[in-house]
């Protein structure tokens, strides 16, 4: 079949077929096979609220900070840092494959403390990556090609939501252990325990290393220790993801506690960084990913191999967000004024899950809700079942995940009261 300038088309034969002779003629449809898919969860109850007219309408979905304004927030480090990088007129030329050198040794040292031994002996590499989920996928990709000594990954159940089509579709297997305990709404410390003790020998176990995302439940130092020695009695690997460093406690050093003791006690850890939450920069996507290794050659063999993984599937990483961290974590007056943000944002959330449960209290409200103030970073679980969830979104347009979760950071001075009412009504 060919088409004429004419318009007119002409079969395979030369015969002109006047049916046929409509322009312009539209292939037979590539894709019909592709079905459907389910919207994203967290991004539908985005699409709900929006086109909802209450004009007290709260969402409490997205895991990004809000002032007690709700306006979403930029720090004024970051708008310095900004500043300082404008000023110098630098260029727009590639990063190498593994990112900014001085971002990636910053993010080492805010991740594991400057004086650690590990940096100290070179015996690590870090690479700058797409923030935290771009971190982890190239974590899963580099385990699915070298650890292949299994292939199985233990998440916490739950855990957050992207962590099982990361890996999945890095080409790992994905499993649980038990982590969350709904009668208390903490940390199920003895099912952990025991499911991690029965985790077969050198599987890979995902922890969040603080600010567990959806559950706002962390381990205590005393559970981490006993953790700790389980995985190293069970010979297992341990992936640590720190997309909240600060965000937790408000103070870094403390969030990273748990990723500093099993260095410590000589796990040789593969760890994600975002800086998304703490200092802000969700779309700059800047990240890092860390693999602790044996000695200083061991760490050069792998790295060689990251800049193999890396550069087929995104060449090099973006240059301008890892400037702003790197400037704001090796400019002492912009470092300073970051953590004294970072503290800002921390308190301000745990502020917010303190006012909640006193609100509660005037409300009238029996329950104990002493999981919202002992959980901790962006997220609470705040036991909701999904009936009452449905409630409190119908009647009085709050929008949350199913599970009950909200962002605490989409709490406000001005609409805790309102929050703390409807959930007293739809709990009473
Ligand atoms: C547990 C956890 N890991 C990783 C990420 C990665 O986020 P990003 O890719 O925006 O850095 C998030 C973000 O919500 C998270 O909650």
């Amino acid at each position: 079949m060919a088409l004429l300038k004419s318009g007119k088309i002409i079969s395979s034969v030369g015969a002109y077929c006047p049916s046929l002779a409509v322009f312009p003629i539209r292939a037979s449809s590539w894709w019909s096979n592709v079905e459907m898919g389910p919207p994203d969860p967290i991004l539908g109850v985005t699409e709900a609220f929006k086109r909802d007219t209450n004009p007290k309408k709260m969402n409490l979905g997205v895991g990004a900070y809000r002032d007690d304004q709700g306006k979403p927030y930029v720090l004024s480090c970051v708008r310095k840092a900004e500043t300082q990088i404008a000023a110098k007129n630098l260029d727009k030329e590639y990063l190498p494959i593994g990112g900014l050198g001085e971002f990636a040794k910053a993010s080492a040292e805010l991740a594991l403390g400057p004086t650690n031994e590990v940096l100290k002996s070179g015996r690590y590499v870090t690479v700058q990556t797409i923030s935290g989920t771009g971190s982890l996928r190239v974590g899963g990709n580099f385990l699915s090609r070298f650890h292949t000594a299994s292939r199985d990954v233990y998440l916490p159940k739950p855990s957050w939501g992207n962590h099982t089509p990361i890996f999945r579709d890095a080409g790992m297997q994905l499993k649980a252990y038990r982590y969350y305990d709904p009668k208390t709404c903490g940390f199920d410390a003895t099912g952990a325990l025991d499911d991690i003790s029965k985790i077969p020998e050198k599987s890979i176990i995902l922890f969040h290393a603080c600010a567990h995302n959806p559950t706002g439940v962390d381990p205590r130092p005393e559970q981490w220790k006993e953790i700790s020695a389980l995985v190293k009695k069970r010979n297992l690997f341990p992936f640590f993801d720190m997309a909240y460093q600060g965000f937790a406690s408000g103070d870094i050093d403390r969030d990273a506690w748990a990723v500093r003791h099993f260095l410590e006690e000589g796990h040789n850890i593969v760890l994600s960084q975002s800086y998304a939450k703490n200092m802000g920069l969700y779309g700059e996507r800047v990240g890092a990913f860390t693999v602790v290794c044996s000695d200083a050659e061991e760490a050069k063999r792998v790295e060689s191999q990251l800049k193999i993984l890396i550069r087929p599937m995104y060449s090099n990483p973006p240059v301008n967000g890892a400037r702003i961290a790197a400037t704001i974590m090796n400019t002492p007056d912009l470092r300073k004024e970051w953590l004294e943000e970072v503290k800002g944002m921390a308190n301000r959330i745990i502020s917010m899950r303190e006012q909640l449960v006193s609100n509660l209290k005037k409300e009238g409200s029996t329950h104990n809700w002493q999981h919202v103030t002992d959980q901790i970073g962006m997220f609470c679980f705040t036991g909701l079942k999904p009936e009452q969830v449905e409630h409190l979104t119908k009647e009085f347009s709050v929008y949350m995940t199913k599970d009950g979760r909200i962002s605490m950071a989409g709490v406000t001075s001005a609409n805790v009261g309102y929050l703390a009412h409807g959930i007293h009504q739809v709990t009473k």
